[in-house]
């Protein structure tokens, strides 16, 4: 087909498309190979949404529905910036280059997940209600205040997280979003101030796996434990996952997506 074409339009710009379309297939099992967690992540970040609206549409939210939206989208958020903090961890530990990656979309999706929690909360719990939130909301969970806070970074770091805004902020970028640190141990703490004393333990596990994973970046751990992965593993070709890694790694870090 693309020869018949070449006859008809007679263009090298044709036959240029035809190559280019020739060799873009001949290489998709590479970009499959390297892209890969990527798919996975972009596809499965929308289950839980999905999975909310299909129980919405069913009527199957339970006994009390708002809960149910706080409870799966704060936990999510959650769970997906404990899986953008581990893509480092897991590099230094197990050298997993695919989850530097993914690391920022991870990021981006934790932020939305936690807007759609603040919204739930503020729409559906108080219904714009800022008097009712103050007199109610407040003094009966003050850990809103936390979660407020790891929101309101969060937001700047989303802001922050593109090209451009990494062009502007220099060296300063890397400073800023190190406070995603901090900010995994506010979501940590504003879910298990709000747990009743039966319902800790899931919080603590969540606790016990930040402080390992945020154990493993400190530098003399990180020495150690990168010394020990490079004599059991033997050096190999670069790809650009490990292009990407080397940049991300070294200082400014830069957005890997
Ligand atoms: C202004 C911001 C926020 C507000 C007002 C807020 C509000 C709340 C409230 C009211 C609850 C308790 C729900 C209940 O009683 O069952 C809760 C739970 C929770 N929040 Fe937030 N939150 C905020 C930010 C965040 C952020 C940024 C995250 C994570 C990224 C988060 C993660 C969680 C988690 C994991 C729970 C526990 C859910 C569960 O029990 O399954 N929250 N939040």
């Amino acid at each position: 087909m693309c020869e018949q074409r070449t006859v008809i339009s007679s263009g090298a710009r044709y036959d240029k498309f035809c190559t280019i379309s020739k060799q873009s297939m001949k290489n998709r099992p590479n970009w499959l190979r390297e892209n890969w967690l990527r798919v996975i992540v972009h596809i499965g970040v929308w289950g839980p949404l999905l999975w909310l609206a299909w129980r919405t549409w069913n009527d199957d939210l339970g006994v009390d529905p708002v809960v149910t939206l706080n409870n799966v989208t704060g936990r999510t958020a959650m769970i997906l910036l404990l899986l953008c903090l581990s893509a480092t961890p897991l590099y230094i530990l197990f050298g997993f280059r695919q989850g530097l990656t993914v690391r920022r979309a991870l990021g981006l999706y934790a932020f939305m997940y936690a807007g759609l929690h603040f919204l739930n909360f503020i729409a559906l719990d108080y219904m714009f209600d800022l008097q009712f939130i103050l007199e109610d909301g407040v003094p009966q969970k003050p850990y809103i205040f936390v979660g407020l806070a790891a929101l309101l970074i969060l937001t700047a770091l989303a802001v922050t997280s593109t090209r451009g805004w990494m062009k502007r902020l220099k060296r300063n970028w890397t400073r800023v979003h190190w406070l995603i640190y901090p900010t995994g141990v506010l979501i940590i703490f504003h879910f298990l101030w709000q747990a009743k004393a039966a319902e800790k333990f899931e919080p603590v596990i969540y606790a016990g796996v930040l402080t390992f994973l945020l154990l493993v970046r400190v530098p003399p751990i990180r020495k150690t434990l990168t010394q020990f992965r490079n004599r059991r593993a033997p050096s190999v070709k670069p790809t650009r996952a490990s292009v990407i890694e080397r940049r991300s790694l070294s200082l400014p870090t830069q957005p890997t997506e």
